[in-house]
């Protein structure tokens, strides 16, 4: 499959799962944006994708503000003429009991998983809908399913959003654009959880970026619009 002339975006695209999936679009002739809220990281993650030869824009945006996304997605649609892919990847978790969450850590998660999907999808679905199409996969996670304690704020997040977008699939399919969302169970990143011992029974980042490819490359009478994807050899329990 080639993606040659195809337009992405993906936010938190500068470390984890982010930084795979735009490596993967990237690697199959897609002009890729990424953004983050740190410049170190944009920096870092551009010296290591622009290596490929592949073109790359950073942008400094935080889903969690919606005036920023309008700028950074008007940015690419200006510097590539377009807009075909959208990876709503920027998440957070912030894992603590209810009791003993913040008023603020809850309003940060849900701003920055729930919000700022609806927001980027807001802003790019004129510029999909200009292309006669394209794709928005978004990055939820086992945890929508299997919730489980000191997660609440995080879980309830990701269930929001598998119903945001199984509602927004069926707004916008008529136009073209296919949306999927993909629940992966633990990934070896920042993000997750140090625990003692290997990590290597962990998903890889780049397991999430070919189901991401794998997407994609779906002939477009067919809709995969929800995987599910975990390691297929975990610790046992007890
Ligand atoms: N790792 C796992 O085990 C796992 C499992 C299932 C699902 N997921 C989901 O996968 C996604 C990526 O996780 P990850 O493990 O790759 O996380 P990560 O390594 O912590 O990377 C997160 C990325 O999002 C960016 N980001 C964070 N807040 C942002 C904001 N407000 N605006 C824009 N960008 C922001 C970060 O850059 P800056 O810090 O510079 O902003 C970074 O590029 C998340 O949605 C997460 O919920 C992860």
């Amino acid at each position: 499959m080639t993606l040659t002339g195809k337009v992405a975006v993906v936010t938190g695209g500068s470390r984890g799962i982010g930084l795979a999936i735009a490596r993967a679009l990237g690697a199959r002739g897609a002009q890729v944006a990424i953004t983050a809220t740190s410049d170190a990281t944009l920096r870092a993650a551009v010296a290591e994708l622009g290596g490929g030869g592949a073109a790359v824009l950073p942008i400094r945006a935080d889903v969690r503000r919606h005036a920023e996304m309008e700028e950074a997605i008007g940015q690419v649609v200006r510097r590539f003429g377009g807009l075909d892919i959208l990876v709503n990847n920027a998440g957070i978790g912030l894992f603590r009991a209810v009791a003993d969450m913040s008023v603020d850590d809850w309003q940060t998660i849900i701003d920055t998983n729930v919000s700022g999907v609806f927001y980027c999808c807001r802003v790019a679905l004129p510029h999909l809908r200009a292309r006669g199409g394209g794709w928005i996969i978004n990055i939820s996670s086992l945890a929508s399913k299997n919730p489980f304690p000191e997660a609440a704020a995080y879980c309830a997040s990701k269930a929001a959003l598998n119903a945001f977008s199984e509602a927004l699939m069926q707004e916008v399919r008529y136009d073209g654009i296919r949306v999927a969302y993909i629940m992966p169970g633990s990934v070896r990143t920042e993000f997750a959880a140090r625990r003692p011992g290997s990590d290597d029974w962990r998903l890889s980042p780049d397991d999430v970026a070919q189901v991401v490819v794998d997407l994609v490359a779906h002939p477009s009478r067919s809709l995969p619009s929800a995987v599910e994807i975990r390691p297929s050899q975990p610790p046992r329990k007890g």
